[in-house]
């Protein structure tokens, strides 16, 4: 039998060989660490559904950030955990100076200036009673126009606290166009919009909602896409690139690998993508059992969400990952 003459396997020989042909690769500059900061905690607090991740006070959010920007990591994206007694049914924590997200931002830049860029997750969820991403209407659906409202007042609230970029993620309609005029309204023409363009009403979030303590019943269907629609991912995302959107994201990230590249191949604007609580969770959970290896499995996700086209990851798995790179790049 003769074989082809064509090897595939040559360009595999040697570790400098791969290397050489190595078609993606990824920095800690494109890596943003997620982090939740907790009002009336003293000390940082785990959360068993997120091996490895805390809920952090502002002085271990403030050591966080400082890691991270010595690491050289692309940013941090702020949620605010606030009191149960502090939620209420339109989330007016979220606009107060003194909420525990303008709070955390604050300290964030105090901490670290602009050697880190610090993103504030603009959205009520985690500041209502019932749950949801905005304001109930009477008849108990989430009520779009008033909503969006709150979040343009939040946005300018949160850059007033210290944030360099904004990013709603309540998926509600005409949200970065009310935003992007409410921060110029207010003089901040420069600060910039990370829109989380195509989120999907996915069950990859379950526990982000226990990280938050999330008081959420039932879901969020009229709001975040269906798992089932590609098509749609690229209607929205293009949406935000119209309103004045200056990136686009696709949450989750690695089940959702064929949104991500349809935004990436046709975005005017860098392209995110979310690797959510859920799916870091699944491999946390399986390296602890001891049934895949953890670290490799991590960076393995994040470069495939590269390869898919993303220009940004945001992970749990940052500082793990730029520690990694950092230490084989003294080896
Ligand atoms: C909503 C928000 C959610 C996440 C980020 N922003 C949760 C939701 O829609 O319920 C999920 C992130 C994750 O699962 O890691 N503000």
């Amino acid at each position: 039998m003769t074989l082809s003459p064509v090897r595939p396997r040559r360009v595999r020989t040697t570790p400098a060989l791969r290397r050489l042909v190595s078609e993606t690769h990824f920095t800690a500059a494109q890596l943003v660490l997620p982090v939740f900061v907790a009002d009336g905690i003293a000390e940082p607090t785990s959360i068993p559904s997120m091996p490895g991740v805390l809920r952090h006070t502002l002085d271990s959010l403030a050591d966080t950030c400082a890691q991270a920007a010595e690491l050289g990591l692309g940013g941090v994206m702020l949620f605010g955990v606030p009191r149960e007694a502090d939620k209420d049914a339109t989330g007016t924590q979220a606009l107060r100076q003194d909420g525990i997200l303008n709070r955390a931002l604050a300290r964030a830049c105090a901490e670290v200036g602009d050697d880190l860029t610090i993103m504030a997750d603009t959205c009520l969820d985690e500041f209502t009673t019932h749950g949801h991403c905005g304001v109930l209407a009477a008849n108990g659906a989430v009520d779009n126009d008033a909503t969006v409202a709150i979040y343009a007042r939040q946005a300018v609230a949160q850059v007033r606290a210290g944030a360099h970029v904004v990013a709603p993620s309540g998926m509600m309609d005409g949200q970065v166009a009310a935003i992007r005029a409410a921060l110029d309204e207010a003089g901040f023409q420069d600060v910039a919009i990370l829109a989380y363009s195509a989120k999907y009403a996915s069950a990859f979030y379950g526990p982000f909602r226990d990280a938050v303590g999330s008081s959420l019943q039932g879901d969020r269907r009229t709001y975040q896409l269906d798992p089932a629609n590609r098509r749609e991912g690229w209607r929205e995302a293009a949406l935000d690139v119209a309103e004045g959107a200056d990136l686009v994201m696709v949450k989750p990230a690695g089940y959702y690998l064929d949104v991500v590249a349809d935004v990436a191949a046709r975005s005017s604007v860098p392209v995110a993508a979310y690797q959510v609580s859920g799916e870091y969770a699944a491999i946390a959970a399986a390296a602890a059992n001891g049934w895949l290896d953890g670290a490799a499995a991590l960076h393995e996700s994040v470069l495939s969400i590269v390869r898919a086209g993303a220009d940004i990851v945001l992970t749990y798995g940052a500082l793990d990952l730029a520690a990694q790179r950092a230490q084989g790049a003294a080896q």
